[in-house]
């Protein structure tokens, strides 16, 4: 059997906590709010889109967007996220579903106008992240958007004096490095663009050729 790095029951045990972590200020989550709110504006949404919120977690992105009219789809591999983002969105379609699964889940066999997602892609390595944003793009309607906020760092250079600098607070997981994601995603075909929002975060905006 294969070990799990970042199974499903750890965020199950975060699901009650994690809205107070995230508001610590400090690594992994300096610079949340801004990425959030940047997603946000570079969605360029409008009322009544069909917005698909990846890894939903307990519905902080999802929340933005339903202030915004828009129609959301939210999906997560923990049961107890999705029943924090449930009780803030009532109105939101939801589904227990694995990213990493070709499989679809039910009802959210649409075409969506943006898919977004934040805090999610670095539990994957870049070759993984990048079949999942094929994936996914496939869901989008011709003129969609994907836009990803995430732990990410524009260069291994910066990622590293960071590591150093924090020491024991420092968490080793599959942080986007930006020039090197870039370069694979142009490869994969995407555009894609990098706005650093904080040392540690920042925000990808992709779109198929
Ligand atoms: C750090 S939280 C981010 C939650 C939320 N998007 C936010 O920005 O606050 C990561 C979320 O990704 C979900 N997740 C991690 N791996 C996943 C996978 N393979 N499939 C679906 N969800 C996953 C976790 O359950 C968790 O809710």
């Amino acid at each position: 059997m294969t070990h799990e790095l970042y199974p499903a029951s750890d965020f199950d045990r975060w699901a009650v906590s994690y809205d107070q972590d995230v508001q610590s200020g400090d690594f992994p989550f300096a610079g949340y709010l801004q990425a959030l709110d940047t997603v946000v504006k570079l969605t360029e949404s409008a009322p009544a889109m069909r917005v698909l919120d990846v890894g939903t977690g307990t519905g902080n992105l999802a929340l933005k967007f339903a202030a915004l009219g828009c129609r959301l789809w939210c999906t997560d591999f923990s049961s107890l996220m999705l029943e924090q983002a449930r009780s803030k969105l009532p109105q939101a379609r939801f589904a227990l579903h694995d990213l990493r699964q070709e499989e679809w889940p039910e009802g959210f066999d649409v075409k969506f106008d943006r898919i977004v997602s934040a805090y999610v892609f670095h539990h994957f390595d870049l070759q993984e992240k990048i079949r999942i944003l094929q994936n996914l793009t496939r869901r989008l309607v011709s003129d969609g958007r994907l836009v990803i906020a995430d732990i990410a760092f524009p260069t291994r250079q910066a990622l590293e004096e960071t590591r150093q600098r924090l020491g024991d607070a420092w968490e080793e997981e599959e942080y986007w490095l930006a020039d090197q994601s870039l370069a694979a995603l142009r490869r994969a075909g995407f555009s894609a663009s990098f706005i650093p929002v904080s040392y540690c975060a920042g925000v990808f905006c992709i779109l198929q050729h």
